[in-house]
């Protein structure tokens, strides 16, 4: 019976990872899938995170069923994170959420939900994007175009080919935008250049559909977020995918969020109501325990200080590593520039680095990098900074 199924390739950076785990030397360096890594190269699990299980063990009573959307005041935590809680969208009650399994469940529900609801629009994608992206939602049965995002020539972001691209989408299209920190580049639009996309939109009649899995890593929360509140003007619908993996440290829990906004309530109850039968027949309810700590912490005010200094610690490491990276590049006498690195936001940075390089990298010196030439910038320490210079200087020399 299974003899004609066929080996599929690995996963671009998610089979990198498993490649860097079977991988013996000593020395190999992962800068492949994004996940944060402290000084010493640990993932560990934040202190409000910790104190919010405390808690949650002491008080969980029933492992019985979810609703089919989850948390209540999950949903509601998550609306206000997103927005802040006196804003029109969650005051007027026109913002729905659903709990999903993770950013990527997010993005599922959201794909099978305009594949049913939207039958003929196109989803627009920047090109590139977080190579998952195409998956999801061409196995939703979503129709892909792309638009121009990343200028080679600059390391910089391409606008006007963007803005070039999506005057060509029909009313009804749905436009991809990353929130903040964007996955692959590290280049985010200005906020002068947020409200120009925001005007497209809105005479385009486009529907935004927003992935934001890096909140607080680019300059901060609310900061992180101007670009999608400045998307949520009067009237105007959207979709948000969120993510707690990155910035709750909860990767291995899966708690994302798909929140849609409507016109008004009426259309929100029937948009949730859509939702709801998408993620009935895939996943059917949500699992507990991450979204449980997430809730705790952002409606605890002690827990949600300390959630606040740790994911501040986190982006602040992050900037410091960009600086020295780009210091010891240069200090070692590589031609190519690559001070653009300090200027990119998040987790990750466009190298510039090519497929050839990133597998001249892994195959002589275990350093690992997804084939576009995406870094992990996170997985850089004071400890392998030099010898990924070394590695960087005889790949490009
Ligand atoms: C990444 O882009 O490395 C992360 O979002 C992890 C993943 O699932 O690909």
């Amino acid at each position: 019976m299974f003899q004609h199924v066929e080996t599929a390739p690995p996963d671009a950076i998610l089979g990198l990872n498993e490649a860097f785990r079977n991988d013996p030397s000593p020395e190999k360096i992962n800068l492949s899938v994004g996940v944060y890594k402290d000084e010493k190269g640990g993932t560990p699990v934040l202190k409000c995170v910790k104190e919010a299980e405390k808690r949650l063990l002491e008080t969980e009573s029933t492992k019985s069923y979810l609703p089919i959307d989850g948390r209540a005041s999950y949903n509601s935590a998550v609306r206000s994170l997103l927005f802040g809680t006196e804003h029109e969208v969650v005051t007027t009650n026109r913002a729905v959420t659903v709990q999903t399994p993770g950013g990527t469940g997010a993005l599922r529900v959201a794909g099978d939900f305009i594949a049913a609801n939207f039958p003929g629009a196109s989803l627009w994608l920047s090109q590139p994007t977080w190579p998952n992206h195409p998956n999801i939602f061409t196995a939703a049965g979503v129709p892909l175009k792309t638009y121009a995002y990343f200028n080679k020539a600059t390391n910089g972001l391409d606008f006007d080919g963007m803005l070039s691209a999506l005057k060509g989408a029909d009313k009804g299209d749905v436009v991809l935008l990353h929130g903040c920190c964007h996955n692959p580049t590290g280049i985010d639009p200005t906020p002068q250049q947020w409200k120009t996309i925001a005007d497209l939109i809105q005479e385009k009649e486009l529907l935004p559909l927003l992935d934001f899995a890096y909140q607080g890593f680019g300059e901060g929360l609310s900061e992180d977020a101007s670009g999608l509140r400045e998307i949520a003007r009067s009237g105007q619908e959207m979709l948000i995918c969120s993510s707690f993996s990155k910035n709750f440290g909860l990767y291995n829990e899966r708690v994302g969020a798909l929140t849609a906004v409507a016109p008004g309530q009426a259309e929100a109850i029937a948009v949730l109501s859509q939702m709801k039968k998408v993620i009935r027949s895939n996943y059917s309810n949500p699992p507990t325990h991450g979204a449980a700590v997430v809730e705790t912490v952002l409606t605890d005010d002690s827990l949600r200080t300390m959630w606040e200094e740790e994911l501040a610690h986190m982006r602040n490491r992050i900037n410091g590593i960009r600086k020295l990276f780009v210091d010891k590049i240069s200090a070692c006498g590589i031609d190519q520039d690559f001070s653009f690195i300090q200027q990119q936001n998040g987790m990750f940075s466009f190298s510039g680095l090519n497929q050839m390089q990133v597998d001249q990298l892994r195959s002589e010196m275990s350093i690992y990098i997804v084939g576009s030439g995406r870094i992990n910038v996170a997985g850089i320490s004071e400890a392998n900074v030099d010898r990924l210079c070394e590695g960087i200087k005889k790949v490009t020399s």
